[in-house]
């Protein structure tokens, strides 16, 4: 059972970052999934597989009924689905998930949004799921995300940290792990992120900052 919480967030324009429900996974998602380019940097994807809207729905349908992990929609304000974050083991005794992340339309990347996502994600889960530090690993070839992360206020573990997560190139194909602390996190500011709304668990609008005009549109546009 997942927690409702949600978060919104204002970069330019306005991001809504919320669990994923099956009815948001459509055409567009299973595309990115399925992009060689992209799902080499996933784990949850076997090489060679083909994910469908059937086969992602069942999976987020799991996620969605297990207490350990959740999955984490990226939405532009006009309800475009452009990311998503997976987070595994909330609650193992040490309280010390890992995630990882996705945006999605290619023409949305290199705009800041993933390290939003890093750390709007992050923010959520030091701020309504207690949890004591957060881990990522990606592949040494995955700049992009290492920046990302590191950007947002992680730093590199020592490298023998090892991930839970089968990955099809190996047990343990991290070449960099990365951890964020709470206090560990840059500003929001210095993310040119000007507002942050949470939602959840009890604490109701824990904002930072002041919220921009709510007409304003989406930065990412397939068009
Ligand atoms: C990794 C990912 C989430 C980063 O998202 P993004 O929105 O493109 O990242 P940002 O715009 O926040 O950029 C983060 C940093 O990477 C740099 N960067 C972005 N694209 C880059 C590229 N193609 N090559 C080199 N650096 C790049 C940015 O310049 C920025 O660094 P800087 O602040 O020093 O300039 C995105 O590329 C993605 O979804 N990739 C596919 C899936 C994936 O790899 N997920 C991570 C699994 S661990």
């Amino acid at each position: 059972m997942q927690p409702a919480v949600r978060a919104s967030f204002w970069a330019q324009a306005h991001y809504v970052v919320r669990p994923l429900e099956e009815d948001d996974i459509n055409e567009e998602y299973v595309g990115w999934l399925n992009d060689p380019q992209t799902n080499r940097y996933l784990s949850s994807i076997r090489p060679g597989s083909t994910v469908t809207i059937a086969s992602q729905r069942a999976y987020v349908r799991r996620i969605l009924r297990s207490a350990d992990n959740t999955i984490f929609g990226l939405f532009c304000a006009d309800g475009r689905l452009v990311g998503t974050s997976g987070v595994q083991n909330l609650n193992l005794p040490d309280r010390s998930p890992w995630i990882g992340v996705l945006i999605g339309p290619k023409e949305c990347r290199g705009l800041g949004l993933g390290t939003r996502l890093v750390w709007i994600v992050t923010h959520l889960l030091f701020s309504q799921f207690r949890v004591n530090k957060v881990y990522a690993g990606m592949l040494a070839s995955n700049v992009p995300s290492y920046k990302a992360f590191l950007k947002a206020g992680y730093r590199r573990e020592a490298a023998n940290k090892r991930s839970n997560e089968p990955h099809p190139e190996g047990e343990n194909p991290h070449a960099f792990v990365v951890s964020c602390s709470p206090g560990g996190l840059v500003t929001p500011e210095t993310l040119g992120i000007t507002a942050v709304r949470i939602l959840g668990n009890g604490t109701e609008n824990q904002g930072i900052g002041s919220e921009g005009p709510s007409d304003e549109g989406a930065v990412c546009r397939s068009d």
